[in-house]
């Protein structure tokens, strides 16, 4: 059989992606990932809002399929995710009549979704992002002023955890964040960590999520990551894993006129140079990291088309729109 990413860096680590429950369905889209993929994390799946729409009612069919492929194919399964400020749905923060609800409900919602989702899967996901981006990206604040932020306060992080723990004790249990090379998040992010581990929280790892592009960022800043985030002795993945052809947010506005969604063969070249130097540094540092997971499969969608810009289509993964091998590909696993 033709050989994957997934056995280049078997000596490694599991080598995952990002899917929705119609990549699963019999055809080039499963073939691809089972080809060249030992872990896999729903896209959207298994978020509060698609899974647990109501109250009293869990939509567990595109999960439920996901997970029955990853067990099918012998693949990893990573769990996405259990607490964010993001796709909750409305009910959750509200009584019948409109009104927020206590600190006293919304935790024990939390508690009840959180051991549903973990105990229904229990056994099948190794690993979960129990709370995503709890962290604002700029200014001295350690905690993003989310609704279970000013509903519960800065312990929802910490219950979180302790109910996904009580729900499934073998799980691992990881905080999922991005901008992590930006170093003053970087800084915020460590320190939220390093308060949970030192409070004896059950926490296993921090996953970095790596929406990166072909400009940033660079060896220094991705190494420098690396290194604080190890020394808190926890487990490091890398788990969203991709790489815009265009500059970041920042940069982007002077940019807007003159894209033209093209994928040139200048992008091509920096894409791979780029790709090789995050897998370099990732071998490099193989004692520390136990996953590298993209976010999405192929060329042919993913969440930056159209995103920021609209009607503008993004290239950030390794295989083309028709899931082929990109040079990318080719410098990811020459070494
Ligand atoms: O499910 C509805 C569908 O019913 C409707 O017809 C359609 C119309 O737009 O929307 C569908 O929902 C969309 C969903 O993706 C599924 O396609 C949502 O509008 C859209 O907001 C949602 O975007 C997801 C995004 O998270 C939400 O913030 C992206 O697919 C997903 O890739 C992205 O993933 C996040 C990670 O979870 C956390 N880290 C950042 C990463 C990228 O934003």
């Amino acid at each position: 059989p033709e050989k994957g990413l997934k056995d280049y860096y078997k000596n490694y680590f599991p080598i995952g992606v990002a899917v929705n429950p119609r990549m699963v369905q019999p055809g080039p889209d499963a073939e691809l990932i089972k080809t060249h993929f030992n872990s896999m994390t729903p896209e959207n799946a298994m978020k509060m809002g698609p899974i647990h729409p109501e109250e009293n009612r869990y939509n567990w069919k595109d999960a439920d399929a996901i997970a029955d492929f990853a067990q099918q194919n012998n693949i990893k399964l990573r769990g996405h995710t259990l607490c964010w400020h993001n796709q909750t749905p409305r009910w959750f923060f509200t009584d019948s009549t409109g009104k927020t609800v206590s600190r006293e409900v919304l935790l024990a919602r939390l508690k009840r979704h959180i051991s549903d989702v973990v105990g229904r899967y229990k056994g099948k996901i190794y690993a979960w992002d129990v709370v995503n981006e709890a962290v604002p990206d700029a200014g001295p604040d350690l905690y993003r002023k989310s609704k279970f932020y000013e509903i519960i306060g800065e312990d929802y992080i910490e219950k979180a955890f302790e109910f996904a723990h009580e729900a499934d004790p073998a799980a691992q249990l990881f905080y999922n964040d991005y901008n992590t090379e930006n170093p003053s998040k970087r800084d915020r992010i460590y320190q939220l960590v390093k308060k949970l581990k030192d409070k004896g929280v059950p926490i296993n790892g921090v996953g970095l999520q790596a929406h990166w592009s072909i400009y940033e960022p660079s060896a220094q800043e991705l190494e420098a990551s690396i290194l604080k985030f190890a020394s808190l002795g926890l487990k490091l993945q890398f788990t969203e894993v991709d790489m815009s052809v265009y500059p970041k947010e920042h940069e982007r506005r002077d940019h807007r006129d003159t894209d033209k969604s093209e994928f040139t063969p200048e992008m091509d070249e920096k894409q791979a140079a780029q790709y090789k130097m995050v897998f370099d540094l990732f071998r490099k540092h193989r004692d520390k990291i136990t996953g590298v997971t993209f976010w999405n499969l192929s060329d042919r969608s993913s969440w930056l088309d159209n995103f920021p810009v609209p009607g503008r289509k993004d290239y950030p993964l390794l295989f083309d729109q028709n899931g082929r091998p990109k040079k990318a590909f080719d410098r990811v696993v020459q070494f």
